[in-house]
């Protein structure tokens, strides 16, 4: 079977995960959210209360993380325990944008994203992995939507989870300040690779995008 691999970057609330899911079922191969393991670490560090990037650094060296697929479903591990259903509060993806800052906890993911895309066909998404982890990706796509609608996904799936803890204001402002985090850290910020095809859902629904990336792909691969 031929080996490839997918890239797919962009902010928080485009649609990534969703689309990413669901491209690699289509394909036939394993999706990896990368999120995911920053907001693992993330998790560990408030838990452990380290702040500064010294703190942060050297927790990390009492920290494994890994990943494993279970029933379809990429499950995170730190230091053994599951914490799957711990990490998407938005008091942890605040954390995460923040650990993900911290030079060394860029450099503790990166063999761990490498290889899992070298011993797999991967759709892996995240902020870098165009640019940084897999710069020779098969493919690479940039998502993206406007910040209202990407607030407003966000909102209707906290919502879900947690009626009224939240207002669409407040969502807006986290998904803004992330933004702005994620886009003007000094190490792997959030940019477009050269050669990535932007890809916007501010006016798609799932179904929409989902086609639109599979286009892509099938261009790209030659499927
Ligand atoms: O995709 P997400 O919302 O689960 O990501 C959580 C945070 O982790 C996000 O604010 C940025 C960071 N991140 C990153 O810096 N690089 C990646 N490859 C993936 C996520």
């Amino acid at each position: 079977m031929q080996h490839y691999n997918i890239a797919i970057d962009g902010p928080s609330g485009a649609g990534k995960s969703t689309l990413a899911r669901r491209l690699a079922k289509r394909l036939g191969c394993m999706y990896i959210d990368t999120g995911a393991l920053y907001r693992t670490i993330a998790l560990s560090m408030l838990r452990q209360n380290a702040q500064t990037d010294a703190e942060i650094t050297q927790a990390l060296s009492g920290l494994t993380v890994n990943m494993e697929h279970i029933g379809g479903e990429q499950h995170v591990f730190a230091n053994g325990e599951d914490v799957t259903a711990l990490i998407r509060t938005s008091e942890v993806s605040m954390a995460a944008s923040r650990v993900s800052a911290v030079p060394a906890v860029r450099a503790f993911l990166l063999d761990l994203q490498r290889s899992l895309a070298q011993t797999h066909s991967v759709v892996m998404d995240g902020r870098d992995i165009g640019t940084v982890v897999l710069p020779q990706a098969d493919v690479k796509i940039y998502l993206t939507a406007s910040a209202e609608k990407r607030a407003y996904r966000r909102f209707l799936e906290l919502e879900e989870k947690n009626p009224g803890a939240q207002t669409l204001e407040s969502v807006l402002a986290d998904v803004i300040r992330r933004d702005e985090q994620d886009m003007n850290r000094e190490i792997a910020p959030l940019r477009q690779a050269d050669d990535a095809v932007p890809v916007d859902t501010s006016d798609a629904d799932l179904d929409e995008s989902e086609q639109m990336l599979l286009r892509v792909c099938e261009e790209k691969l030659g499927l």
